[in-house]
């Protein structure tokens, strides 16, 4: 199959005062061209720091240990750091949880928009103008000419995220990586601003991954999503696979705590994510599973194929589809 992203197996350790933080160990995915998937889990399961691998933003105490992230086959960790900032908005952009802070508070956006535009499309300074002018509009900031001049701190948070956004397609990049892209906007804003992203992927025929914590945000923006647990990737299938037949007990879980018309009660997970610096041998999820035998808390699940392109690594996974989550 076409890749455009593949991560292997990849491991990441932190190397803290407390101990070492395993906060990757042996994820591993791939993304389609123009594909949109949603990685999903609960707060550090390592979600976050999985894109941010992927960027080339890792830095000391973090220290990637294995694996390879190949964009178009080339393994962006083998890449000196002259060329990886050559990939950066022009071939894979960042719309960070606060668009605030990611944009450069001395320049205008006129000037960043231009700068990405020259950067990234080689474009002089009029045409660099125009395209910016141009994709502001696009990004439904209608005054555009107004935002040209405006500095970052002058935006609201709903417009500074179109904006992050139109840097994203100013750059022409093709794969968009959102980190709970809407978490820090008003609930009457993230809805326009996801239905953006969508309209944008379209457009631009580019990929998307989508990291949150909701399933349902996942699931309303993406084709495939993936599932993770303390560092590691338990369950990914498309996305009407995970929400009719759950296999994960986690995946399982999670579904259950989503609010749904008619329910009365949100089931919460029991437990919490274990301690990444001493995580459960075996199954990371088997202290907090009612499945779990000994050989759980024992042996890694390995992955294994349930369907089409629906793959789960538990040794008792829910056979049933779950009728309640659908
Ligand atoms: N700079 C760091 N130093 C030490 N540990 C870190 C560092 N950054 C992340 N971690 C650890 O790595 C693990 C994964 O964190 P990550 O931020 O990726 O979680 P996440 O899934 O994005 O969670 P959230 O939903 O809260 O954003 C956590 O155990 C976290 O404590
Ligand atoms: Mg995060």
């Amino acid at each position: 199959m076409n890749h455009l992203l593949e991560v292997q197996d990849l491991r990441l350790n932190f190397y803290t005062y407390r101990g070492v933080v395993q906060a990757l160990e042996g994820v591993s995915f791939h993304m389609a061209p123009g594909e949109a998937v949603g990685l999903v889990g609960e707060t550090g399961c390592g979600k976050s720091v999985t894109a941010r691998a992927i960027m080339g933003f890792i830095e000391p105490p973090g220290r990637i240990e294995q694996g390879r992230i190949l964009l178009d086959g080339r393994d962006l960790l083998q890449l000196k750091d002259k060329a990886l900032r050559g990939i950066r908005g022009r071939e894979i952009s960042f719309i960070f949880q606060e668009p605030k802070k990611a944009l450069d508070p001395t320049c205008t956006v006129g000037a960043q928009l231009m700068e990405a535009a020259t950067v990234a499309r080689g474009l002089g300074k009029r045409d660099a103008e125009a395209l910016a002018m141009q994709t502001l509009g696009q990004v439904g900031l209608g005054d555009a000419g107004r935002v040209m001049g405006s500095y970052s701190f002058e935006l609201s948070g709903g417009m500074a995220q179109r904006v992050m956004i139109a840097m994203a397609v100013v750059g022409g990049s093709r794969l968009m990586i959102a980190d709970e892209p809407t978490s820090a906007l008003d609930v009457s804003i993230q809805a326009q601003i996801l239905r953006l992203l969508r309209r944008i992927r379209r457009e631009q025929t580019s990929s998307l991954l989508l990291i949150t914590h909701d399933l349902g945000v996942a699931a309303e923006n993406c084709d495939r999503i993936i599932v993770m647990y303390a560092g590691r990737i338990v369950e990914s299938g498309p996305v009407r696979a995970i929400f009719r037949s759950p296999a994960h007990p986690y995946t399982e879980r999670l579904l259950r705590a989503l609010p749904a018309p008619g329910k009365r009660r949100l089931e919460a997970i029991p437990g919490t994510v274990p301690d990444l610096v001493a995580p459960p041998p075996g199954c990371r999820f088997s202290n907090r599973c009612d499945r779990a035998t000994p050989h759980c808390s024992r042996e890694r699940p390995p992955s294994s194929e349930i369907g089409d392109g629906h793959a789960v690594a538990c040794h008792h996974p829910v056979i049933a589809p779950v009728s309640a989550a659908a």
